[in-house]
């Protein structure tokens, strides 16, 4: 049985992308960015959520307002049922422990300077968690993700990217949460080493019990592991629903198009490619009409005028396209 962990709903994030100054100067009348813009979902416990789009789509903020680490303009996020944005600092901190984040860079993200055993310990300290045995647990914690106590004393250049990764597992899982944000777990390691990772975060979910939120810009890496997904364009979700109905028959074309992009076994089922050419556009002077509208191949003139809202396709599934796929 499930229940519900995550709930988002029509979440802001922006940021200021010049002084007030600068803008009255320059006569610019919105100095903002929206790096996500309503967003909303739902994450049980248990289950995997995959959250995908090229650079700059908004991911990593989104994976960061989660935890408290980007500001939130408007929206909700509650965790166990308890309302996480505008809380201070102080009362925020209990809920962060029960949310473990595996950050983007494995081996920048660790302290160069620290010993993975310091590395593993470093959570209890930072939530002021007294160890009776701190070698226990971080012995614990390495065997968790199969590694074993001669890395104890290893720095992180020391670390394969695989080995760095583990580490970061490591770290995520130390205070025992039920969500790892896990971003672009898989990123910078070779695609064997990446099925290690995935297999193990697998392993790690049926034993523990945790929900994962994966962000990747790279569409199969959450193709076997994640139970719903979202593809994320200029920071809004542009189609969601269960991964495996989104893998069969992708409704919108950015989704098709992101999918036509991996390699199909079966060369009967081998489509022609759709482009998805063309730069991704400036969150600075967003496209009027439908956002997808300069790179999509199915556009119409409806699209460059009126922007699609997000419709339901059925129960769970929902596509923000004007003339989406069947
Ligand atoms: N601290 C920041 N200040 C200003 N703009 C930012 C900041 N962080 C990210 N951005 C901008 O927000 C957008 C989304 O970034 P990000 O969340 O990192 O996307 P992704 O993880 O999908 O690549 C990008 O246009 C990025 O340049
Ligand atoms: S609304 Fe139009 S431009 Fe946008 S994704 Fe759908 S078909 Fe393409
Ligand atoms: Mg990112």
């Amino acid at each position: 049985m499930s229940d519900r962990l995550l709930e988002i709903e029509h979440l802001r994030v922006r940021y200021r992308r010049m002084g007030l100054v600068r803008a009255l100067l320059t006569g610019v009348r919105d100095p903002w960015l929206d790096a996500v813009l309503d967003v909303s979902l739902t994450l049980d416990s248990s289950q995997t959520y995959g959250l995908v789009g090229e650079s700059g789509a908004g991911k990593t903020t989104l994976g960061r307002a989660v935890i408290g680490l980007s500001d939130t303009h408007s929206g909700s996020i509650r965790f166990q049922g308890q309302e996480l944005t505008g809380l201070p600092e102080s009362a925020y901190k209990p809920h962060r422990r029960e949310i473990g984040m595996m950050f983007q860079d494995p081996v920048a993200s660790l302290s160069p300077r620290l010993t993975v055993r310091s590395l593993i310990i470093e959570p209890f300290h930072i939530h002021e968690v007294k160890l009776d045995d701190p070698d226990a647990r971080a012995g614990e914690l390495l065997g968790l993700v199969g590694l074993g106590p001669e890395f104890f004393g290893r720095y992180p250049h020391e670390l394969s990217g695989g080995q760095a990764r583990r580490v970061g597992v490591a770290r995520a899982l130390a205070l025992e949460p039920r969500l790892i944000i896990a971003d672009e777990p898989t990123a910078g390691l070779d695609v064997s080493v990446q099925g290690e990772i995935l297999n193990l975060m697998a392993e790690l979910q049926e034993r523990l019990g945790l929900a994962y939120l994966i962000i990747t810009h790279n569409l199969p890496v959450v193709r076997h592991v994640s139970d719903r997904l979202a593809i994320m364009y200029l920071g809004r979700f542009v189609e969601q629903g269960s991964s495996e109905r989104i893998f069969a028959r992708p409704a919108h074309p950015y989704t098709k198009a992101l999918l036509d992009g991996i390699p199909q076994p079966d060369p009967d089922r081998r489509r022609t490619t759709v482009s998805i050419e063309g730069e991704v556009p400036s969150l600075e002077s967003r496209p009027q009409g439908c956002e997808f509208h300069t790179r999509c191949p199915y556009a119409q003139a409806r699209c460059r005028e009126e922007a699609p809202g997000a419709s339901e396709l059925e129960p769970g599934h929902s596509v923000r396209c004007h003339f989406p796929l069947g």
